[in-house]
């Protein structure tokens, strides 16, 4: 699995630092508000549990399954929803906790979703940002590292549903996938 490793971008302890200091900032931002913090599935499971764990104020947390990707490096530009949220949104300050925005296509979408169902306000945190990948316009609120224009996997985003469990971030050497 480390062999199909080009180069690491951030390691375990860099990622920490930064969720730690989202987590922060995130906390003063939503003191009083009791925020539905929903985690976008799968790619984020990891990023979800460390951030919530800087939170200190008291939310409530709930997950989406979506997906795009499926065995491919590239979006296939139609975002399915495997899994639904349990409870309605309404009325609700959401956070959604996403590990990477790339073409912007997942999060529009997801966005879209939630204010057709009258979410109060939606705000995005991502751990990672690839701009170079955009196809829709769409800002993070908070987010954590700005990657290069390359193929990432580790801590928690997936290439055909391996790599999820490497504890950094790093870019897959392309004859993994090119084949
Ligand atoms: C990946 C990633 C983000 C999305 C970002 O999910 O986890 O959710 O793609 O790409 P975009 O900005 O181009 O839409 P994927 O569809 O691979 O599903 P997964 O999270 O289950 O791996
Ligand atoms: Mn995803
Ligand atoms: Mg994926």
């Amino acid at each position: 699995m480390l062999n199909d490793i080009q180069e690491v971008l951030y390691g375990a302890n860099q990622i920490q630092q930064k969720v730690k200091e989202l987590g922060q900032t995130i906390s003063r931002e939503f003191e009083g508000r009791n925020p539905l913090v929903i985690c976008v599935l799968k790619g984020a499971f990891i990023f979800m549990a460390d951030l919530v764990k800087e939170i200190t104020i008291p939310l409530e947390i709930d997950f989406m399954a979506v997906s795009s990707y499926g065995q491919s490096t590239k979006t296939s530009g139609v975002v399915k929803i495997m899994k639904d949220l349990d409870a309605p949104v309404q009325g609700r300050e959401i956070l959604i906790v996403e590990d990477i925005i790339d073409s912007g296509l997942t999060l529009s979408y997801l966005i879209d979703v939630l204010e057709r169902r009258n979410a109060k306000s939606v705000t995005l945190v991502t751990l990672f940002d690839k701009p170079a990948g955009r196809k829709v316009e769409l800002e993070a609120d908070y987010k954590g590292f700005v990657l290069p224009d390359a193929f990432v996997v580790g801590y928690g985003l997936d290439y055909a549903e391996h790599y999820r469990n490497l504890p950094f971030i790093g870019i897959l050497k392309p004859e993994v996938y090119e084949k």
